[in-house]
């Protein structure tokens, strides 16, 4: 069974409307999916109570004393998780996942934010290089060039321990699909594709790294 992370501290990033949507893009393809939430705000289980019927369905895990029990048939299972998490917790739970998918937004306070929180991340050093695959998704990112302009500058600006660039996999745009999406418990691609083609187009590389053999440690 698989186990994808979604984790970064900052609150509102993004986290449970990329677990929804990575879970809902796995579950409309044929797999079993489970969602553990170890959020106390309870988002995801939240989605996914007001999931409809005729969806693809998705499990809530259950979790207890930290541990994920979810049905044995289960293949993938998305980890969201509460904002400020560091130090211990934030090493347990890279210790549990072999995929990382770390949602950032693009504003200054919260670049710089997202650096520190990477520069923590990778003092984990020995799980990150060879337990964990991890991704950066820009979220939320505005439609105007200023704001592509200036997230392409920080991108640049953060580098890994090594010098490596940041693993930074694809933008999703701020849109209201994704607000009517968490309402009716469905993800965007469960949407009428024409609305939600550009929506879609942005999550392909994150969807194809995901399937693929690259988001999976050697
Ligand atoms: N790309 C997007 N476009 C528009 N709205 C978005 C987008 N991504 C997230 N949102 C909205 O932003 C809010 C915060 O998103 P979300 O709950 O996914 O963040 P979070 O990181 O899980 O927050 P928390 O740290 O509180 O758990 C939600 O209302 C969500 O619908
Ligand atoms: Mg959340």
């Amino acid at each position: 069974m698989r186990k994808i992370l979604v984790l970064n501290p900052k609150g509102g990033c993004g986290k449970s409307t990329i677990a929804t949507n990575i879970a809902g893009y796995l579950a409309i393809n044929g797999q079993n999916v489970a969602i553990a939430d170890f959020d106390p705000q309870k988002s995801s289980e939240d989605w996914l109570l007001k999931r409809q019927e005729h969806a693809p369905k998705i499990t809530i895990a259950s979790i207890k004393r930290g541990n994920i029990t979810v049905p044995r048939k289960t293949d993938t299972v998305i980890i969201d998780t509460p904002a400020a998490i560091h130090g211990k917790r934030l090493a347990d739970f890279v210790k549990t996942s072999e995929t990382m998918v770390i949602p950032l937004l693009p504003s200054d306070i919260d670049m710089r934010a997202a650096e520190r929180f990477i520069e923590e991340l990778f003092s984990l050093k020995k799980l990150i290089n060879r337990k964990i695959k991890l991704a950066t998704v820009a979220n939320r990112v505005r439609e105007d060039t200023l704001s592509a302009a200036k997230l392409d500058y920080y991108l640049n600006q953060m580098k890994l321990p090594g010098g490596k660039k940041l693993p930074f996999i694809t933008v999703l745009r701020n849109s209201q699909n994704y607000v009517k999406s968490a309402e009716k418990g469905l993800s965007i691609f469960e949407f009428a594709p024409a609305k939600t083609t550009y929506d879609r187009e942005q999550w392909q590389p994150l969807m194809s790294w995901l399937m693929s053999n690259r988001s999976i440690p050697g």
